[in-house]
């Protein structure tokens, strides 16, 4: 079952969570965020799936779920996370790349996937990973960074710069880092099994001179309401998809959790590492971090 995936961009012993958002002046864009992600969020569920949860900086926003799983393929993110979020059983960490989901078929009955979509150079093979481990009518939160936003577009039409935001396909504006067309990414929800139910548009107000004139609370404000055009048209930096799984696939028996990335087999959860009876590859558990990036042996 291995096969190569693409590359990951990646944040190992970053300081991401501080250098961006606590000192990066972007109290605007996560206020918006948070209230994107009200308006969207179910009301109660079970188990959910956060992935590329990085320092868990949305995880204390999903209050309605039982227990929340946080992946991320950095180790150092997690670590800030736990040290964030401190000590729960609500919380089970896994480092792990989203390419090769180490869960179960049918597992989760929620799933969000915030910032985290932009690193993807092949979005539908994530996306075909994330509907596989869902339920049938499970809930799917996707953000993505869209390339017909009227910043890119200005800058298009001025010729200050050289790729069409119109066009279909991504753009990789810098190493491991895409923006999609709205369009293609709906496509890609249709095909890969999800049902898309509502589009909040987000960030509209994410230009320098309007963070330096008015407080992030009242472009916030002014967001929340631009916000509710989502489902009309699409000129935002950034998108939140409400999506629901859909299709007659499996659900994950009690008691399976976890599988082996490499060969996909159910792995049995002792108390220092999970070892898989298919393939007998063994993998770690660090400091309350399951580490599925690769085998220890
Ligand atoms: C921009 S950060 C966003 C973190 C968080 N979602 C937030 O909004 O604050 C992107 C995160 O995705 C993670 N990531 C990137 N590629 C990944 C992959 N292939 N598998 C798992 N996580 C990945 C990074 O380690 C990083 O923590």
């Amino acid at each position: 079952m291995t096969k190569e995936t693409p590359p990951v961009c990646d944040y190992e012993g970053s300081d991401y969570q501080t250098s961006f958002w606590e000192e990066g002046g972007r109290a605007y864009e996560d206020k918006a965020e948070e209230i994107a992600l009200k308006r969207v969020l179910p009301k109660s569920g079970k188990l959910l799936l956060e992935i590329g949860a990085g320092a868990g900086r949305n995880t204390p926003r999903y209050k309605g779920y039982e227990r929340i799983v946080l992946l991320d393929y950095s180790r150092t993110q997690l670590q800030q996370a736990q040290e964030r979020l401190g000590e729960s059983e609500r919380y089970i960490y896994v480092a792990a790349d989203a390419y090769k989901l180490p869960f179960v078929d049918g597992l989760f009955d929620g799933a969000t996937m915030i910032r985290t979509l932009h690193h993807m150079q092949d979005a539908p093979a994530v996306l075909r990973q994330v509907r596989r481990v869902l339920q049938p009518a499970a809930t799917f939160i996707l953000e993505y960074a869209n390339k017909l936003n009227l910043k890119a577009i200005a800058r298009y039409l001025l010729r200050k710069q050289d790729w069409s935001p119109f066009t279909p396909e991504q753009v990789e504006f810098v190493a491991l880092n895409f923006d999609f067309h709205p369009k293609t990414v709906r496509q890609w929800l249709d095909e890969i099994g999800f049902d898309l139910q509502r589009q909040l548009t987000v960030s509209h107000f994410r230009i320098g001179i309007f963070k330096r004139l008015f407080p992030a609370s009242f472009l916030a404000w002014l967001d929340s309401i631009a916000q509710l055009t989502g489902d009309w048209w699409q000129l935002a930096p950034s998108v939140f998809t409400l999506n629901q799984a859909v299709g007659e696939t499996p659900v994950a028996s009690a008691g399976a959790f976890f599988q082996c990335p490499q060969c996909g087999t159910s792995l049995e959860d002792t108390p220092e590492m999970l070892i898989c009876s298919g393939c007998g590859a063994k993998y770690a558990i660090r400091n309350g971090i399951y580490d599925f990036r690769e085998p220890v042996e």
